[in-house]
């Protein structure tokens, strides 16, 4: 069976190729290389032995994503492609909507012509914005506070249309909490460009030398230790998952919604705790004003995906945090061939 997968060289996609092709599937990529390296690609290929076949195109140029329909049988399409940053989509807002909602209806509409009609779609729990109420399940309220989260709450109602128009597609919206770890070989990983935005690759690069210290957003909130409090979750078990809903989705026809998450929540510090008491690295740190549009508390109610998917995460914050640091303890500089340090500064 042939899967599409669009941003297959991320973080998230390229965990995913690696469930796929060791599970059989045959992988097709598309990827503009955006947010992204071709090493990571051959690095999938060290892992399981196989092959992807890359087509290096953009979702927004209709005629590079027709290629690949024209010269693929394909039978479902797992479509990560997209650009993720939040204080960027506030920043350039049309180029998120442009990149994401317009890449999306231009692949929709391929896979309309070429009879696919059976996709898995990576939402977030940015969908949400600021939680009523937590744990939090899919039939809460939609109020994304920032344009990132604006585009994943419109791609989700187009997709919910588009399955009310036409009873054969079959679409698994999946909401993603907070994805971090990395590959137990350590050798696929995240490589954000620049200051991350993200906690764990800043303490990931703090234990390596790169950052001087982790800036900690707030110890105000109502909280164990006043600091925010997290749904972390192994990217390895997120990946899983898109499996789990492919199965469900190539099985079943309609549109359904799945918080991805473990159900327990992490403030930043027990992550720093945990991520010091795994590698034996200090994390020096120092609380600085909150980051604005944080909320306080975010975990997921993961009960519908394991119940109707059958999944829920296997792996705990130890092993999310020893993996991190296995992928950036090997790889300083990330996927740079010359594996070089770069020291970056607040
Ligand atoms: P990523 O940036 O590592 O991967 C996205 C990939 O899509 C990159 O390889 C990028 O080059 C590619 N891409 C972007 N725009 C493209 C375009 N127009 N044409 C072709 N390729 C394009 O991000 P990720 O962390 O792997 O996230 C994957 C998906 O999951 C995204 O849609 C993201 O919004 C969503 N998500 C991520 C998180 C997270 O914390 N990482 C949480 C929730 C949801
Ligand atoms: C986690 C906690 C920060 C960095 C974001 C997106 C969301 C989704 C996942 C894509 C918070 C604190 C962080 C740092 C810190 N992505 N923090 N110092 O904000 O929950 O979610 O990524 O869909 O849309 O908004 O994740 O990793 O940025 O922050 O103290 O250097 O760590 O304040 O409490 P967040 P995060």
């Amino acid at each position: 069976m042939a899967i599409l997968v669009t941003g297959g060289a991320g973080y998230i996609g390229s965990h995913t190729c690696v469930e796929l092709l060791n599970e059989g599937y045959d992988v097709i990529v598309i990827d503009n290389f955006a947010n992204s390296h071709f090493a990571a690609l051959e690095r999938i290929h060290m892992i399981t032995g196989k092959n992807i076949k890359l087509y290096t195109a953009d979702l927004t140029v209709q005629h590079q994503v027709e290629a690949v329909f024209m010269e693929n049988e394909i039978d479902a399409v797992i479509h990560f492609a997209g650009l993720k940053a939040v204080g960027d989509s506030v920043k350039v807002p049309l180029r998120y909507y442009e990149n994401n909602v317009t890449g999306t209806i231009i692949l929709c509409n391929l896979m309309k012509k070429y009879h696919v009609k059976k996709m898995v779609f990576s939402s977030s729990a940015t969908v949400y914005g600021a939680p009523d109420t937590v744990p939090i399940k899919e039939n809460s309220k939609l109020k994304p506070t920032n344009p990132y989260g604006r585009t994943k709450m419109m791609i989700e109602g187009i997709l919910q249309d588009l399955c009310s128009s036409d009873e054969e597609w079959s679409i698994s919206i999946l909401r993603y909490f907070n994805p971090i770890g990395a590959h137990e070989s350590g050798l696929i990983g995240e490589d954000p460009n620049g200051i991350p935005n993200n906690i764990m690759p800043a303490i990931s690069q703090v234990a390596v030398g790169k950052l001087p210290y982790l800036q900690v957003f707030g110890n105000q909130y109502p909280t164990v230790d006043g600091t925010g409090v997290r749904d972390y979750i192994h990217v390895v078990d997120l990946a899983k998952g898109h499996l789990k809903a492919l199965t469900q989705t190539i099985k079943d026809n309609g549109i359904e919604a799945y918080n991805l998450g473990t159900g327990k929540g992490f403030s930043v510090l027990e992550l720093v705790f945990a991520f010091q008491s795994v590698s034996g690295v200090e994390i020096p740190y120092q609380v600085v004003e909150p980051r604005p549009g944080d909320i306080a508390i975010c975990y997921a109610d993961p009960n519908k995906a394991k119940q109707n998917l059958h999944w829920s995460a296997e792996r705990g914050i130890r092993e999310m945090c020893e993996d991190a640091w296995r992928w950036q303890s090997n790889n300083p500089g990330g996927y740079s061939i010359f594996n070089e340090l770069e020291p970056l500064t607040f």
